[in-house]
Order: structure tokens, then sequence, then C-alpha cells
């Protein structure tokens, strides 16, 4: 039987919401081209044949659910992705971080954790050694496990080197793991300052009195509305004069609360809250 692009947008739809009434995670205002091609790879590598039956399985079967989760919520990431970012945040955030007593960040979609690893080495090279918390957050339980151990394939670490030395790291990338059979063991003292917590931004609330936030390449899996929300969220969570940062494909620009925000690196996504007005 042929189904139509109308009736499987319908199915999808039927499964976002079985998802969001049985396990509260919600997926319905993902951005939906990038949704069904995932949904599609999972029916294909658990030869499930509709979306209906998948509906079903997961429904009834809390792993089938895991599974499709960690599909839906793409955790690809590595460490100084995107290395000209790295060298923009430390140029024109962190001297302002420095004279700051106690700095608070949040890294909100951290996936395994090569994102939050990167900053806390340029954070500690750079000596934003003073009272500093990171929260490491994000929805995908088994790549917060990860995250949370930092032990990473050694083979990657030829390509972490590389993005280190393109960031002109001030020392050795091998300083900061230790090597134990075929994975690198991120040194311990890097997460002494980082909390990793579930936490959704689509259903969760707001953190507090942020200095900076990181939420890279994530908004980009959003549709318009969510996009919004979540900016809003960003918004609430920063102190006046506090740092965002996106992705490359990303921007705040035709969000509704982009008037709260000056550009800073227009190139790199850094945008900064705006200080309110006297008077107002
Ligand atoms: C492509 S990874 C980006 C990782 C990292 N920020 C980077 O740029 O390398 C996207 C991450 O966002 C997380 N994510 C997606 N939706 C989320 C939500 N509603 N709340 C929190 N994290 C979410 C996913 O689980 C995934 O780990």
């Amino acid at each position: 039987m042929e189904i139509t692009a109308e009736t499987e947008h319908i199915e999808i739809r039927l499964l976002l919401e079985a998802i969001y009434l049985k396990y509260g995670y919600d997926f319905r205002s993902y951005a939906e081209a990038s949704i069904s091609r995932r949904i599609k790879r999972n029916m294909r590598l658990n030869g499930c044949p509709h979306i209906s039956e998948l509906q079903h399985r997961i429904l009834h079967d809390a792993r089938a659910f895991q599974q499709l989760m960690t599909d839906l919520s793409v955790s690809v990431t590595e460490m100084f992705r995107n290395p000209d970012f790295y060298q923009s945040l430390r140029q024109q955030i962190v001297p302002g971080l420095l004279q700051i007593p106690f700095v608070k960040i949040w890294c909100a979609g951290c996936a395994s954790g090569e994102e939050v690893y990167s900053l806390a080495i340029l954070l500690k090279e750079e000596g934003v050694t003073q009272q500093l918390q990171i929260y490491a957050t994000d929805i995908n339980e088994s790549a917060l496990q990860i995250a949370e151990k930092g032990i990473y394939p050694l083979d990657k670490v030829k390509e972490y080197t590389s993005n280190y030395h393109r960031i002109n790291g001030r020392g050795d990338f091998v300083d900061y793991y230790t090597a134990l059979y075929d994975n690198a063991v991120m040194r311990s003292g890097l997460k002494r300052n980082i909390t990793f917590a579930h936490h959704n931004m689509v259903t969760d609330g707001s953190f507090g009195e942020m200095n900076l936030i990181l939420c890279r390449n994530v908004m980009i899996y959003f549709n318009r509305d969510l996009q919004n929300r979540v900016f809003q969220l960003f918004c609430d969570s920063l102190i006046p004069g506090g740092f965002l940062c996106l992705g490359s494909r990303e921007t705040i620009q035709y969000a509704n609360c982009a008037n709260q925000f000056d550009p800073v690196n227009v190139h790199e996504k850094i945008y900064r809250k705006k200080f309110p007005c006297p008077g107002l």
C-alpha cells in the first residue's frame, strides 16, 4: 500500500504525541524533515515496516523507546568543534570572565561532553580559575553518562589534538588525558567545576544568573516556535551582559527576543544580552 506524504505526516505527529504522552519527551516542535529521516533510519535498523508499528513498539517497550530517543537526539560532537569559535571565545569573552568573582556557565545540549571538556581546558589555560561553575546538560541519558565518565576512543585523539593546535592551545593536549587501552580518559581535575545534569530545554525551566551559555548545534533541529521558546529561556537565564554562543548554522536574528541581544561576533554566532536602559 502506497503511503502518501500527508499520511506519513499524520503518522509522525501521532508517534511524537505518543512519545510525549507516555515518556514526557517533547519532540513535537522539532524540524520535521530531520525527525522524519531519523525515524526512518530507526525503522530500517529495527526492521519495522510502518511508523504505526514503531508507535506500538515504543509504547510497549521502553528499550525500543530508548533506542529511538538516541536516534532522535543526534549527539554528533567533537572536541574544539569549529576551532575558530574557541579562538573568539578566548579573545572576546574570556577577558570579561576574568573580571567576575564567580563565573556561571551553562553548556546546554552538551551531548557526550567533548564540548564542555574543550571549554574547561580553554578556561584553565586562560586562568579562569576563580570560583567557576559549569552546568553541562542534555536530554540524552546515554550521552550524559559518557560525558560524566569523560572517556573517549583513542583514535579520535589525533583529530582533537589537531583542533587543539588550531585554537592555539597553550600546552599539549596529551596533558589533559591518560591513555588506557583504546581510550583517552580525561583528567579528573577538568571535571572539578562541572555539574552534569539531565535537562530538557523544551519542558524544563531556566538556570539562573548565567554569565555564558553555549548551545551549539542544537537549535538547528528545532522549528521556529521552539527556537523562540528556547531563546527566551536563555534570555531569562543570562545576566545582563551575559553571552550566548550558538552553532555555525544557527542565529538569533529571527527570534522574538533578538532585540534583547547585541551581536558580538556574527560569524562565530556570539551574542551578548543587553543591559537594561537606564530609566526603563
Ligand atoms: C548535535 S549535538 C551538539 C553537541 C554539542 N553542543 C556540539 O556542538 O558539539 C545536539 C545535542 O542536543 C541535545 N538535545 C536535543 N534536544 C534537546 C533538548 N530538548 N534539551 C536538551 N538537549 C537536547 C541532543 O541530545 C544532543 O546531545
